[in-house]
């Protein structure tokens, strides 16, 4: 067939990932690089951000034309609008952005600044994103929530009443920003980053321990939650849902 003058223009996919530096954000920009798509990673530190821009560009091929990283904390309402005016218009914006430090605390010794700065980065940060992103019609938001919600620990209250509460903020966006679709995916134990924080020396054992309850036989890898992102962003009758990604381990 000879390429017609209307022949409409194949764009390349635009999508920022805030929290794209480490665990199962920077999985996803190399998912998301890996098909083809021009990706904006976002975090708060440039060193953690330069170390994913050279994971990510490490290989033959190199995507660096694809890549850009902005240092942004999705806490500052000021970055979040200065992040968007630097890229422009975008097809798909999700958010992993968390920083655990000191919110598992039990309710008897809460300390509320501590808990109000994961309100900040989990919730208000996603309404942030909301508020700012220019995103094609097409397009999607997704946000990620995560297992404490649904199977909650002593000391866990805060994070479970985040991670709760996005399930009802992507509810009540998906009706807002129509046709924007808007979805969370919520994450069971996977292997990242943040585990540092929250078990330390007892990271490996703790993995290892839940691994072997779990139907799946393992816990998570960053790649499961990248694939599940990747389903909600391309499946355009998803929206106002909350997709579980878990090894099964709401059931056990
Ligand atoms: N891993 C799990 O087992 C698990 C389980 C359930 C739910 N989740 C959820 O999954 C999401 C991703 O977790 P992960 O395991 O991939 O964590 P991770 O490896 O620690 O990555 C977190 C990312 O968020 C960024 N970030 C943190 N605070 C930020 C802020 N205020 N503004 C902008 N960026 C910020 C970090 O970069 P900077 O520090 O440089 O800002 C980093 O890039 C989180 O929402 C987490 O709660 C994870």
């Amino acid at each position: 067939m000879p390429v017609s003058e209307t022949t409409p223009e194949v764009q390349t996919e635009r999508i920022v990932i805030v929290g794209g530096s480490s665990g199962i954000g920077l999985a996803l920009a190399e998912l998301m690089l890996a098909e083809g798509a021009e990706v904006t990673i976002a975090g708060r530190s440039p060193e953690r951000l330069a170390a994913a821009e050279r994971e990510l560009t490490r290989q033959e091929g190199s995507t660096a034309d694809r890549l850009r990283a902005v240092t942004a904390d999705i806490t500052r309402e000021e970055d979040i609008e200065r992040l968007f005016k630097t890229i422009g218009p975008v097809d798909h914006v999700v958010t992993t952005a968390a920083d655990v430090t000191g919110a598992y605390q039990p309710i008897v010794s809460f300390n509320v600044r501590i808990g109000q700065d994961l309100i900040d980065a989990k919730l208000v940060g996603a309404m942030l994103l909301a508020k700012h992103a220019v995103i094609a019609p097409t397009g999607s938001l997704t946000f990620t929530s995560g297992i404490a919600a649904y199977r909650p620990a002593p000391g866990g209250s805060m994070v479970a009443a985040v991670n709760g509460a996005l399930a009802s903020l992507a509810s009540a966006l998906a009706i807002e920003m129509a046709p924007v679709r808007v979805n969370v995916a919520s994450p069971g134990w996977v292997d990242t980053p943040i585990w540092d924080n929250i078990a330390g020396d007892e990271k490996t054992a703790r993995l290892e321990a839940m691994a072997k309850r779990l139907p799946a036989g393992r816990v998570g890898d960053p790649d499961d939650i990248a694939q599940a992102l990747l389903a909600l962003i391309r499946n355009h009758f998803i929206t106002g849902t909350v997709l579980h990604v878990d090894g099964g381990q709401r059931l056990v």
